[in-house]
């Protein structure tokens, strides 16, 4: 199965792809993760990226279907993927289907999350990330009981640098000029399933896992997901 999470900037794709991919056995391929990865570590790929993702605007497609390229090939043995904050543009699209159909495999699900401005900007500003494991929480939707330190591993929780006022303003405006056009290029070829994302996590999670539910048995009779 491969999945697409696709939607605004603090919807929530991150807090619910994560788990869905180690529920389902799929790789997760976040390229904002990857970024921020190679950003700390200071690596050619890092030094590119930094200029751009501290403003909020794209890198550049070539770098970034290099980068998805590259996290495919470590995909052996997983049951699929889900990519999610990429495709980001319609070339990224392009490219994606491109790579898959070398090996005769296709996208099969489209999950949009449905957002808010409202909602996403109050997510942006008080979601905390651990500096250690990546895990994310929010202050006061999904605090970590060991605040300001990470649930999971102890590690030190930050604020994203991007999630600042000015900075999500641009990645708002910059998803609806370069990325929204997506909806309309997945919903054309019969792969979009609208998530409201505006309700609680566990409600949004209920959600997904139906719409996954869906698209797999859509997948086994060989049909798109309704
Ligand atoms: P990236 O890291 O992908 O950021 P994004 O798409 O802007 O997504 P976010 O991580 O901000 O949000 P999310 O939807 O995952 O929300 P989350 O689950 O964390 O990209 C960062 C940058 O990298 C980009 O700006 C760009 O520069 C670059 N980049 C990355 N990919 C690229 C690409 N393909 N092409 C070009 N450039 C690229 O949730 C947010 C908060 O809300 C959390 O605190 C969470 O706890 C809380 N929350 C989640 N769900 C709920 C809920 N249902 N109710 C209440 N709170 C909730």
């Amino acid at each position: 199965m491969r999945l697409i999470f696709l939607g605004p900037p603090g919807a929530g794709k991150g807090t619910q792809a994560m788990g869905q991919a180690q529920a389902h056995g799929l790789l997760y391929v976040a390229t904002g993760d990857e970024l921020r990865k190679a950003i700390a570590a200071g690596t050619p790929l890092g030094q590119e990226a930094k200029a751009y993702t501290e403003t909020g605007r794209l890198v550049p497609d070539g770098v970034i279907i290099a980068l998805v390229k590259e996290l495919l090939a470590q995909a052996e043995g997983a049951k699929g993927v889900v990519f999610d904050g990429f495709p980001r543009t319609e070339p990224q699209a392009v490219a994606l289907d491109e790579v898959l159909s070398e090996s005769a495999a296709r996208i099969d699900a489209v999950l949009y999350f449905d957002a808010t401005p409202e909602a996403v900007i109050e997510r942006l500003s008080g979601r905390r990330v651990c500096r250690e494991c990546g895990a994310t929480f929010h202050v006061a939707h999904n605090p970590s009981k060991r605040h300001p330190q990470c649930d999971r591993c102890g590690g030190e929780l930050y604020q994203r640098g991007d999630d600042l006022p000015e900075t999500v303003k641009n990645r708002l405006r910059v998803y609806a000029e370069q990325t929204a056009s997506l909806l309309d290029y997945y919903r054309s070829r019969g792969l979009l399933v609208r998530v409201d994302a505006d309700r609680s996590i566990s409600e949004v999670r209920t959600a997904v896992e139906a719409a996954i539910a869906n698209a797999a048995k859509a997948v086994g009779k060989g049909q798109k997901p309704s």
